[in-house]
């Protein structure tokens, strides 16, 4: 028998055959459409080769797609685990031409796979064409199909299109009939929704594009894309009626058998075929980025997530038990999907934290449930408080709810449950208007209830397409923005980063079929991403598809320098404490700036050591790592929690660098761990290269770092490089020598100096060099000497003074007047044997007056001041002469 592994091989093998590019499934998150929740079909990827504005180097593909429908257009969740064919997550295998071939190939083409390569009995197969569609009718017949099984059907069934706008078409649907022993009817008959005749392969005639406004155009080309679900062709090809007979379905089953010791095959079968679909839909998710959240993708996940838990709690699992289930997932699919196996300690340990915390509100949640229905009449629905309650303090999503009732007949009060949703909303909104943010924002809060919140979808790429919910023009809103506005724009998701926790908002380029804008900056309000742009080229309407660019080369820097950050951040307690905490940080596209708790500077042996293991860690090229759990589970695991700020019962801890002994995370060897909803680097070593600027005090306690990483670091260490050569080149030697050399030419010239200095003193004693002449005369019986200098400075006046008094002898006094730098020194003498008669101070404060200066001071033997100008000298030298007069 044919595994569904072979099957999947021998389809693309066929195409491949005949002259078709196996192209590997795309993500189960769209990149390339701003409508779609989650990938619904093989075409996604291949959506804007059909309009003709993308162009690949092959004309013809065939792929075989994962594909989630649990939300949006396409929505099967309710009915998983109940019917034979619904499932949230399927493969899609399919064919495609783009312009190449069409109807005549695309016809035969499927008809030969099915009746040759896998043998189906022809006499079994129906086909269906859209009612005008003569052409492929005529086809069908050609290959052998009698005209009775051609079967014409009018409605949208024969008619495919991929959500509300894109390309679409009239298509052809082969049937298989299960035989009379089951009921139903033929396509088109009022039996047809019976399980006789199943749909196994639609092929689309890709002629048209939808657009938003209803209008449809003719495509340029004529393209070809089919679908056949992996699980439906399978099933038939192993002599099955129900998908979950498959082998691979089949696996799963018994997996979860086997962990419950619930038979697989007894009244509960229906919890283990929830669980081996939803294993699958989750596992996916994860492994393409998707993360539990309240909004959004992350959303549906939870509600898929829990849902599934609940039909474990119901085989009576006493713990955990989807991760458990993993390992065989990954051995069914892991060869066709290598990302399962990539992700699958991600997938595992996000399942467990998920199954672990609903747990503990599942049972009380349930018992309300029950205390609720006992209290009412049969078949009466839930209220849709008690919904509500369940939803809002328990974590069920409505479906889980719903899907709860199912097995007893009920409903909920739907209504009910939007109406006391509302309320809440209401009452958060009117807490939001009192915190005093300012009046114009309630514009943002009002954007966000109508169109909700914006969808980040920036941690995994730079590029996306979104949806221009609101332009927003001086704090109104508008339908159109024309070139030179201003403008904010609110898309539905987008991938630019908005300014938080220290990161700078992103630029970029946001572009329509009708204009392009500019943005300058993203920031987040109310859970809203705020795109301030300048309209650069025509006009950008609200309700327009656009085309969502991050400024790249921007963007990378930044996230470098965050993640460097965070090593700075481990690197700093390491070397300094753990009093080390982060007070606020800027993590712009040229810098990063982190600020922590440290009461005084580090020392340059400090900082080295720190600068050595970020780049150690940088070198170590580890891959960083982000999670989902609750911040106590967070803490539990030793991550870093920014003091005072408050975190939801959510938060994304990112991980990175390795460390054998004493590091945190559930392995004990992880670097740093922090709870951060920034962007970050894929490996450390992405950050190249990390140089501090030195560190300065920020506040009180609070010391800040500045640094440098990737180009910027090594442009600055160039730099630095240079102007080392150029002061080597300027002092004759290496850069390696120039310390050496800078250190010698100081000592020389303190030698010179003080030679200098004493010649200057020599030339002064023997009057020379332009100083008067020193005479020595004889004033009220006391020898007196007064002389102006030149060429020498305050310094060496003291030194003078003494030379004269021992020259002098006995009953001497001393005044010598320098002057520098438009200064005048003064300095006087009196010998010893004066002393208690006359003091130096007296003699120097009556000089000092005469040069324009005031007081000075010294001992009575020697004294000091100065004033501003000699030409005073004369009078200073007779005021001098008048106090020695006066002894
Ligand atoms: N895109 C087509 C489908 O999903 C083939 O059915």
């Amino acid at each position: 028998m044919a595994s569904l592994n072979d099957i999947r091989s021998t389809f693309l093998d066929f195409f491949a055959r005949n002259g078709h590019e196996v192209v590997p499934s795309s993500p189960l998150v769209p990149r390339n459409d701003p409508t779609l929740m989650f990938t619904n079909s093989g075409m996604v990827q291949f959506k804007n080769l059909f309009t003709g504005v993308e162009h690949r180097d092959y004309t013809r593909a065939t792929s075989s797609q994962k594909c989630v429908r649990a939300g949006g257009k396409h929505n099967d969740l309710d009915n998983v685990g109940y019917t034979a064919r619904h499932h949230t997550f399927f493969e899609m295998l399919g064919n495609f031409s783009f312009g190449d071939y069409f109807k005549t190939e695309a016809i035969p083409f499927a008809w030969d796979l099915i009746t040759k390569d896998f043998g189906i009995d022809k006499s079994r197969l129906l086909a269906t064409v859209y009612h005008t569609d003569d052409e492929a009718f005529e086809i069908w017949k050609k290959v052998g199909v009698p005209e009775d099984r051609i079967i014409r059907i009018a409605t949208s069934d024969n008619f495919w299109q991929m959500g509300p706008t894109g390309p679409c078409g009239p298509c052809t649907e082969i049937f298989y009939d299960h035989g009379d022993h089951i009921w139903g009817g033929p396509p088109g008959s009022p039996e047809e929704d019976g399980d006789r005749f199943i749909e196994i392969w639609n092929i689309v005639f890709m002629q048209n594009e939808q657009f938003e406004d209803g209008s449809m155009r003719e495509l340029d080309m004529q393209s070809i894309d089919t679908g056949m679900g992996l699980e439906r062709i399978g099933a038939l090809l192993q002599g099955k009626h129900d998908n979950y007979d498959t082998d691979l379905m089949r696996a799963l089953i018994e997996a979860s058998a086997h962990a419950t010791s619930v038979d697989p095959d007894g009244p509960k079968n229906v919890h283990h075929r929830v669980i081996a679909d939803h294993l699958r839909s989750t596992s996916f998710l994860i492994a393409d980025g998707v993360m539990p959240s309240n909004e959004g993708r992350g959303y549906v996940l939870r509600r898929i997530m829990r849902r599934a838990m609940r039909h474990a709690h119901l085989l009576g699992a006493a713990d955990p038990l989807m991760h458990r289930l993993v390992p065989s997932l990954v051995s069914q699919m892991g060869q066709a999907y290598p990302e399962l196996g990539r992700a699958q300690a991600l997938i595992e340990e996000t399942l467990k934290l998920e199954e672990t915390r609903f747990r503990q509100t599942l049972d009380r949640g349930l018992r309300l449930l029950d205390d609720e229905l006992a209290h009412l009449p049969e078949d009466a629905a839930l209220p849709g408080e008690a919904a509500f309650k369940l939803y809002d303090t328990y974590g069920f999503p409505l479906d889980l709810t719903q899907d709860a009732l199912r097995e007893q007949g009920r409903s909920v009060d739907t209504d009910g449950f939007d109406a006391a949703m509302a309320e809440q909303k209401a009452k958060a909104r009117a807490a939001w208007s009192g915190s005093g943010e300012t009046a114009d924002a309630a514009i943002w809060f009002d954007l966000e209830e109508t169109n909700g919140p914006t969808e980040f979808l920036g941690y995994d790429t730079e590029t996306a397409e979104g949806q221009i919910v609101a332009v927003v023009k001086a704090a109104t809103e508008a339908d159109v923005a024309t070139k030179g506005d201003s403008v904010v724009l609110i898309m539905n998701q987008t991938p630019f980063y908005g300014e938080s926790g220290g990161q700078v908002g992103d630029t970029g380029t946001i572009r329509t079929d009708s204009g392009v804008a500019t943005v300058t900056d993203t920031k987040k309000v109310a859970g809203l991403f705020l795109h301030m742009a300048e309209i650069a080229q025509g006009e950008i309407t609200k309700g327009q598809a656009a085309e969502l660019e991050v400024d790249h080369a921007r963007r990378s820097t930044i996230r470098a320098n965050h993640s460097a950050t965070h090593l700075l951040h481990e690197a700093l307690r390491r070397a300094l404490g753990d009093h080390v905490a982060q007070r606020g940080s800027l993590n712009a596209p040229d810098r990063l700036r982190f600020d922590f708790s440290h009461s005084k500077g580090l020392t340059e042996d400090e900082l080295k050591r720190v600068e050595e293991e970020v780049n150690a860690f940088i070198r170590q090229n580890a891959p960083v790592e982000t999670r989902i759990m609750t911040p106590d589970d967070a803490r539990g695991l030793g991550a870093q929690a920014l003091f005072g700020e408050k975190y939801g019962d959510e938060v994304r801890v990112v991980s990175m660098g390795k460390l054998a002994g004493s590091g945190k995370g559930a392995d004990g060897q992880t670097y740093s761990l922090e709870l951060c909803g920034g962007t970050h680097v894929k490996q450390t070593g992405d950050i190249g290269l990390f140089v501090t600027l030195g560190d300065s005090a920020s506040s009180a306690g609070v010391r800040r770092i500045e640094a440098l990483t990737g180009a910027a670091a090594f442009n600055h260490l160039s730099a630095q490089d240079a102007r080392l050569g150029r002061v080597a080149a300027a002092l004759k030697t290496q850069p390696g020598e120039v310390l050496d050399r800078v250190q010698g030419l100081m000592s020389e010239r303190r030698s010179l100096e003080n030679e200098v200095s004493q010649l200057r003193k020599q030339l002064a004693m023997a009057g020379g060099g332009g100083s008067s002449a020193p005479a020595d005369k004889q004033v009220n019986g006391i020898t007196f000497l007064a002389q102006v200098l030149e060429g020498v400075t305050g310094k060496d006046l003291p030194g003078l003074i003494d030379e004269h008094k021992a020259r002098m002898g006995e009953g001497s006094a001393v005044l010598l007047m320098a002057e520098a730098g438009g200064k005048v020194a003064v300095a006087a003498g009196v010998s010893a044997d004066l002393t208690d008669r006359l003091s130096a101070v007296d003699l120097l404060k009556a000089a000092v007056v005469e040069l324009g200066g005031k007081g000075g001071g010294g001992r009575p033997d020697m004294a000091q001041g100065g004033g501003k100008d000699i030409g005073g000298a004369d009078k200073a030298i007779a005021a001098a002469e008048d106090v020695l007069k006066g002894v």
